[in-house]
């Protein structure tokens, strides 16, 4: 009887870890790749990302992003879409046509102000032209309700 899982040792550290795995949940898919490793007791390093929020700045809250649309935003040049409740992507919001800044999402595709062209929400494909070209995707990351580039 060597009572390798005994109630000591053992437990205390299965919970940091299971506590750990609940950070990176909080986080979402943050920077959780490599810090599930037990073999490092980081106990203190609560939030590895927390301090430096470089890529991390919060673009909007999940909810000004509308389930089956999305959202412009200027200022970052990107868009901001929700095909699905709980699942948002990204696309840069300029036309893959000439280049105007893209500003509307309606009907279910992201509407290009010049001559038209139209693309889906869900995958940045050309849904109506004269672009031929789909949206280049932009990494997002839903941390909680704060959606953030990056
Ligand atoms: S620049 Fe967007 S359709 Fe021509």
């Amino acid at each position: 009887m060597t009572g390798t899982e005994g109630t000591g040792p053992n437990a205390s550290r299965r919970a940091v870890v299971a506590a750990a795995g609940a950070t990176c949940l909080a986080a979402a898919l943050a920077a959780c790749g490599d810090s599930g490793d037990a073999s490092q007791p980081k106990e203190d390093s609560s939030a590895p990302d927390s301090g430096g929020d470089g890529a991390g700045a919060a673009l909007a809250a999940a909810a000004d992003i509308p389930v089956g649309g999305g959202k412009v935003f200027p200022d970052q040049k990107v868009v901001v879409t929700q095909p699905t409740e709980g699942e948002f992507k990204a696309y840069a919001a300029i036309c893959t046509h000439q280049g105007s800044a893209l500003n509307e999402v309606s009907g279910g595709t992201i509407n290009c102000p010049l001559h038209g062209s139209k693309f889906a929400i869900a995958d940045g494909s050309v849904k109506k032209g004269p672009a031929t070209q789909p949206l280049p995707g932009k990494e997002v990351t839903v941390d909680g309700d704060s959606i953030k580039l990056g």
